[in-house]
């Protein structure tokens, strides 16, 4: 996976534009590396937290499950630690903000992201699903009902959901803990209609995520990467821009934008 290559030449951004722009319906899937450039470090490969610290428990969620109470008090003890400290103080950037110029664009149809930074929301996507949830989200076990942190009553721990009491858990998805349905419905329906994935800054390792992309492509849809080093689906993409998220998909978008100007012209 670290093995850097060269930096996408403009022949090859010239080439993932005019794919985007012959697809129906183009998507996106996201990962950490869009939000390096951010400020907040990936998962895996150089600079990863899993990479420094080693992977956390795969049975995450069954820990939390066994004590919640105990889980909730160790979350809030960890708000501000190096992954939720820089998660809070992260803005968009270009990389962000190109994808949801593509879809004001009418070119990209929806994004899933693996990523719980909030930062493709704050960036104006609209049509989006967070797969793993979202940081600044608490979310009912029972009836999915998502509230703000503010919104939650912590003097009690664990909270209960004020809708129908069941319990409160962070929204971001543990390992071991099933994808909630709504999301996962959302992914699915839109992958179902798409003919190209726009695959961006992930190791392409985590399932179901990674499962959409490669589904598309037996279906005979088209796969363009971002990335700054191989991933798992590079060998299955039809184009593979190396380099930063940030910096390469501005590029696309200034790409795509000419090509349909000189279509009008
Ligand atoms: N621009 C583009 N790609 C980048 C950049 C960058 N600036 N920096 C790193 N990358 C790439 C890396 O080469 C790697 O392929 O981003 C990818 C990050 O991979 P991971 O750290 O594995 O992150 P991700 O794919 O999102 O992980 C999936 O795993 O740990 C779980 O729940 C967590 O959502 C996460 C999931």
């Amino acid at each position: 996976m670290e093995k850097q290559t060269k930096r996408a030449t403009d022949e090859e951004v010239e080439q993932a534009a005019k794919l985007l722009l012959e697809a129906e319906y183009p998507i996106a899937l996201t990962g950490a590396g869009m939000s390096v450039e951010s400020g907040i470090p990936p998962f895996r490969g150089p600079g990863g937290l899993w990479t420094k610290y080693g992977e956390p428990p795969m049975n995450g969620f069954q820990i939390f499950m066994a004590d919640p109470k105990k889980a909730w008090e160790q979350q809030l003890a960890r708000r501000d630690d190096e992954l939720f400290g820089p998660l809070k103080k992260a803005k968009p950037n270009p990389g962000h903000r190109a994808l949801a110029e593509l879809e004001a664009m009418g070119v990209l149809h929806f994004v899933i992201t693996q990523n719980v930074d909030d930062l493709h929301r704050q960036a104006g996507q609209v049509g989006l699903a967070e797969i793993h949830g979202n940081f600044k989200l608490v979310r009912c076990l029972e009836c999915g009902e998502r509230f703000k942190w503010g919104e939650v009553d912590l003097s009690i721990l664990p909270p209960h959901c004020t809708r129908c009491h069941g319990l409160l858990k962070s929204d971001t998805v543990s390992f071991g803990e099933p994808i909630p349905r709504d999301a996962l419905d959302q992914c699915a329906s839109h992958a179902s209609r798409a003919d190209l994935v726009l695959v961006a800054g992930t190791s392409a390792t985590v399932y179901p995520a990674a499962g959409f992309a490669h589904e598309v492509k037996e279906r005979g849809g088209k796969l363009i990467e971002v990335n700054l080093y191989e991933s798992e689906i590079t060998a299955f993409c039809d184009v593979s821009l190396k380099g930063g998220a940030a910096e390469v998909l501005p590029r696309l978008v200034k790409a795509v934008t000419r090509r349909r100007r000189a279509a009008l012209s």
